[in-house]
């Protein structure tokens, strides 16, 4: 993340009271956050703490009952804003059931850049380099209905990368993917942001979190904890109030830093835990 970044999203005290919801309470409450350009931001939180309601004021999809969500400069609330907004931040929705619009995998992929009124062949390259990044290359041609699960939200990954947007919004986007499937989603994550794309990245399991920038934690619609990643890992009880349970290797790192005086990494990754442990003679 660049330290002069300029903001991508900021949500000015928003409050957001969904008008279906049949209590009446705030899905978010008097929630400020600045997302920064380059920046890959976790959002963390239980069920219910709001996360997905914020993830859908990021592109216009919410529009705050109180407060301003502001895009690039743009203020959501103003209806000519909304497609310079959605082509900005394009977005993984945690049901990729939600996101498919076409009837076959490579049309559903190409939804987005059509939108953006691109040429034929940017669209095809687009929607070829997609498929491929979200290993869906050789379904391109199958009907989206005989999708698994876990391949409807690859391809909801690939119509977002198809956008080529600066900034990606995923909520969830590992829930229904194998391991081998997360790995590569985090590690198509890591190769975004390390090409300058902000990315808000919606996660319970705080392994994903490793290389983020930094992390919010949301908790009963408000914002809990902001912070590094690494302190965020360091907390405990916290974790566990807030839902969120701490892998193994980061219980591991957290353990032996207290108790040795080991030089671990800074952050919990399986390499850096073998290499702190088991020096090389
Ligand atoms: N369409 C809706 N109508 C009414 N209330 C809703 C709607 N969607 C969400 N809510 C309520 O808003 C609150 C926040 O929900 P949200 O979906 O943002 O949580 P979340 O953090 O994304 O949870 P999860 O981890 O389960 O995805 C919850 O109390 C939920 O019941
Ligand atoms: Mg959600």
């Amino acid at each position: 993340m660049k330290t002069d970044a300029r903001t991508v999203c900021e949500l000015r005290d928003v409050t957001y009271v969904y008008p279906s919801g049949a209590s009446g309470r705030a899905a978010l409450s008097g929630v400020s956050l600045e997302v920064r350009e380059g920046e890959w931001l976790a959002l963390l939180g239980s069920n219910g703490s709001g996360k997905s309601t914020l993830a859908r004021h990021l592109n216009a999809l919410l529009i705050p009952t109180q407060g301003d969500c502001i895009v690039y400069g743009m203020s959501t609330r103003d209806p000519a804003n909304v497609f310079a907004v959605r082509s900005a931040v394009s977005m993984v929705f945690q049901n990729p059931e939600n996101q498919i619009v076409g009837t076959v995998v490579d049309e559903d992929a190409a939804f987005g850049p059509e939108n953006q009124g691109l040429p034929p062949a940017e669209i095809e390259s687009r929607v070829e380099r997609a498929l491929e990044a979200a290993g869906l290359l050789a379904k391109r041609a199958k009907p989206t209905y005989t999708l698994s699960g876990g391949e409807k939200q690859r391809l909801a990954v690939a119509g977002a990368l198809a956008m080529d947007a600066p900034c990606l919004v995923l909520d969830e986007p590992t829930a229904m993917l194998d391991p081998r499937g997360r790995a590569d989603l985090l590690a198509i994550m890591r190769a975004l942001h390390d090409g300058g794309k902000t990315i808000v990245h919606i996660t319970h399991r705080l392994e994903e979190i490793l290389w983020c920038d930094r992390a919010v934690v949301l908790a009963g619609g408000r914002i809990e904890w902001e912070g590094g990643v690494e302190p965020l890992l360091r907390q405990d009880g916290a974790l566990r109030k807030w839902g969120l349970d701490a892998p193994p290797l980061v219980a591991l790192w957290r353990e032996l830093g207290e108790e040795t005086g080991l030089a671990l990494p800074r952050i919990p990754t399986l390499e850096g835990m073998i290499d702190a442990l088991c020096p090389l003679q």
